[in-house]
C-alpha cells in the first residue's frame, strides 16, 4: 500500500521496480541482436545478489510464463526497451542542439551518464530516493561517469527544485530534462507539481521526454496472479499495480505540455521496434502503442509552434 511519505530501498516497494527495469535492459543487452549495450545494468543487479534478480536478468523469467503477448507480459519488457532507445536518441539530439545541462527525474540504475557520450561540459543531475543513489554510488564505486554527474538524493514530493539549485543547477541555461518510468509512481497532483517546477525551471530551449502507461487493457487478475506466482517463486515480491497510481486521476501529459506551448512529439513503441527489425506480435500491439512516449520542447523566442 502506498502512502504520501512513503520511502524505499533497492530492493523494496518502488524501489525494486528500478531493478526489475535495469534486470530488462541487461537482458537485451545480452543479446546478439540487442538493440543498445548497457553493460552498468548487469552489474547493478548482481550487485544485489538475490538470485532471482539474476534469472530475471538471464532471461529465464521472459520465457512463457510470463511472456504471453495475449496476456500483454511481452509488451511491457518490449516497451522499456523502446523507451530506452527513444530517450538514448533524445539525450543524443539535445546534445547536438547544444544542450549541456541534464537532469534525470528518478534515475533509478539509469546509467546513461556512464555509457553515453557526453559533449565535454556536460552536467548530469541524477535525483531520487536517498537509498536508491546510495546503493547504486556503491555498486558503481569503480566506475568513471562520462560527465559531471551529481546526486541528488530526495523524494519528488518534496522540494526537490531546492535541493537541485543547491546542487549547482542553473535555471537560465536550457536544460534536458527526462521523466521515465516515473509518473504512474506519483499521484495525479504530485505529477502536477512536479511539472509545474519544471516549467518553473526550464529555460527556453529546454525540452523533456517521457513515457506512461495509460492503463490500457490493464492487466487481467488472471495474468497479475501469474505474474505474480512466477516472480515469487524465483524470490522477487513486486506487486506493480499496487505501487501505481491510477492513469485516471491525473493530466494526459501531452495535453498538458502543449496547454504551456510547449510543442510536443511522440514516438510509437511499436514503429520504433520494427524500424529496428523487430517483430512485434500482433496481439501485442495495441497495448504497446497505448503507452505514451513523448518530448516537450520549450520554444526559444525565435521559434513558432
Ligand atoms: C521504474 S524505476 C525507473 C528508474 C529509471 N528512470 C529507469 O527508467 O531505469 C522508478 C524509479 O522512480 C523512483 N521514484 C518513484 N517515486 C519517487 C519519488 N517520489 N521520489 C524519488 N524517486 C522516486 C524510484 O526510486 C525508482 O528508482
Amino acid at each position: 500500500m502506498r502512502t504520501d511519505d512513503d520511502s524505499w530501498d533497492i530492493t523494496e516497494s518502488v524501489g525494486a521496480t528500478a531493478l526489475g527495469v535495469a534486470a530488462i535492459r541487461a537482458y537485451e543487452s545480452s543479446r546478439d541482436d540487442a538493440l543498445f549495450h548497457d553493460p552498468y545494468a548487469a552489474k547493478l543487479v548482481s550487485a544485489v545478489g538475490n538470485d532471482g534478480w539474476n534469472t530475471l536478468m538471464a532471461g529465464a523469467l521472459s520465457g512463457r510464463d510470463i511472456d504471453d503477448p495475449d496476456l500483454r507480459g511481452w509488451s511491457m519488457g518490449s516497451v522499456l526497451i523502446a523507451r530506452t532507445v527513444y530517450i538514448d536518441e533524445y539525450f543524443a539530439v539535445a546534445a547536438r542542439a547544444g544542450i549541456q545541462q541534464i537532469v534525470i527525474l528518478a534515475a533509478g540504475l539509469d546509467a546513461r551518464a556512464y555509457r553515453l557520450e557526453w559533449p565535454s561540459g556536460t552536467r548530469i543531475f541524477e535525483l531520487d530516493q536517498p537509498k536508491v543513489l546510495a546503493f547504486k554510488a556503491r555498486a558503481l564505486a569503480d566506475d568513471q561517469p562520462a560527465a559531471d554527474r551529481r546526486e541528488v538524493a530526495i523524494d519528488l514530493r518534496h522540494d526537490w527544485p531546492k535541493a537541485l539549485l543547491d546542487k549547482g543547477f542553473e535555471p537560465d541555461q536550457p536544460t534536458a530534462w527526462l521523466a521515465e518510468g516515473l509518473l504512474r509512481y506519483l499521484p495525479g497532483h504530485a505529477q502536477d507539481a512536479l511539472l509545474e517546477h519544471v516549467l518553473e525551471l526550464s529555460a527556453p530551449g529546454s525540452r523533456l521526454a517521457l513515457n506512461l502507461g495509460t492503463g490500457h487493457r490493464e492487466l487481467s487478475d488472471e495474468h497479475r496472479e501469474r505474474r505474480s506466482q512466477v516472480m515469487a517463486k524465483a524470490g522477487i515480491h513486486i506487486d506493480l499495480e499496487n505501487l501505481f497510481y491510477p492513469w485516471e486521476d491525473r493530466q494526459d501529459p501531452r495535453d498538458w505540455f502543449a496547454m504551456h506551448q510547449w510543442l510536443v512529439t511522440e514516438g510509437d513503441p511499436v514503429t520504433l521496434l520494427e524500424d529496428r527489425g523487430r517483430t512485434v506480435p500482433e496481439t501485442a500491439k495495441a497495448g504497446m502503442s497505448a503507452h505514451i512516449l513523448m518530448t516537450a520542447t520549450k520554444p526559444r523566442g525565435d521559434d513558432t509552434l
